[in-house]
């Protein structure tokens, strides 16, 4: 067995979401560090350039198509990944994102915002985007004794962010389930931490950031102006974090914690 602390050779990890931009560059990053990648999502074009991306570079993955807030098609894909590559040991709740639907705006004040609106927020970031994974994979880690469970937050889960609210609170309740499960697996061999990603451009806030022609929006440029390194930050900034959560060697002793991936966000006041 290898003694670097940051080896995954022998892991199995599912990424739900993988699909996506930050899913998808963790899927890489994981396999670069030996594991073999259950890439999960809706997109069967965007999940299989993820496994064919890893291939290329002589890792080793898969496709399951998945929807994360069905519990029958969580357990199909459950299934399909034990047969085809094994017992996961490693999940990353990576589906989530903000919904331009659920967003306040001049013409949507918060009031206007409604327990449907809500619903959806929650039902994306915090049923499907956490707990529906937690109980499908994460309960069959513990029942075997082994396992690290990822659950992306965000910023806005530690401070409401303008306009997001059902985002913020979805992403709140994220690292409360975190903590929660960390506690109740502790003695079961499973791990549960959380990841704060800061600002990333990808399709889910495109909007948010960028105008039609590519120019910063006004909330994009107080984005940056909050941010100590003034940057957006590049997907893959985040899987040196994650393999590290990911490693029972590296984190053996790490569980309940949020590692914030932020160039500074949260550390920002005046
Ligand atoms: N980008 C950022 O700046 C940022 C910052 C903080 C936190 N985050 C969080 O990071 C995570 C990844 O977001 P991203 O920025 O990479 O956005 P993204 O590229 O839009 O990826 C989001 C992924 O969520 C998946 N998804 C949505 N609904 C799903 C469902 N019902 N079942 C399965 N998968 C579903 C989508 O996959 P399919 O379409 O294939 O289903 C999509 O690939 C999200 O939790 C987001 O909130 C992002």
């Amino acid at each position: 067995m290898s003694d670097n602390l940051f080896d995954l050779s022998g892991e199995i990890a599912v990424v739900i979401g993988g699909t996506g931009v930050l899913g998808g560059a963790l899927a890489e990053g994981l396999a670069k560090a030996g594991a073999a990648i259950a890439v999960l999502g809706r997109s069967r074009e965007r999940g299989e350039a993820c496994a064919r991306r890893i291939k290329e570079a002589s890792g080793h993955a898969k496709f399951f198509e998945a929807d994360a807030l069905s519990v029958e098609s969580l357990a199909a894909a459950h299934r399909e990944v034990l047969s085809s590559l094994g017992q996961p040991t490693i999940l990353i709740n990576a589906a989530g994102g903000n919904d331009p639907k659920v967003t306040v705006t001049s013409e949507r004040p918060f009031e206007k915002i409604t327990a449907d609106d809500w619903r959806s927020g929650f039902d994306l970031n915090l049923i499907g985007g956490a707990l529906l994974p937690c109980q499908e994979f994460g309960a069959a880690m513990a029942q075997r004794g082994r396992g690290s469970i990822i659950n992306i937050a965000s910023v806005a889960a530690h401070f409401p962010l303008s306009r997001v609210v059902a985002y913020s609170a979805a992403k709140a309740a994220v690292l409360n389930l975190t903590q929660f499960l960390a506690r109740e697996w502790a003695a079961r061999g499973v791990r549960v931490n959380s990841l704060t990603p800061g600002f990333f451009p990808a399709e889910q806030n495109r909007r948010l950031l960028f105008h039609d022609d590519g120019t910063l929006t006004e909330r994009a440029r107080s984005i940056l102006g909050h941010t100590p390194m003034a940057r957006f930050g590049e997907p893959n900034e985040l899987i040196g974090a994650a393999v590290f959560l990911a490693s029972a060697k590296a984190s053996s002793f790490v569980t309940g914690i949020d590692l914030k991936v932020d160039g500074g966000f949260l550390a920002q006041t005046i």
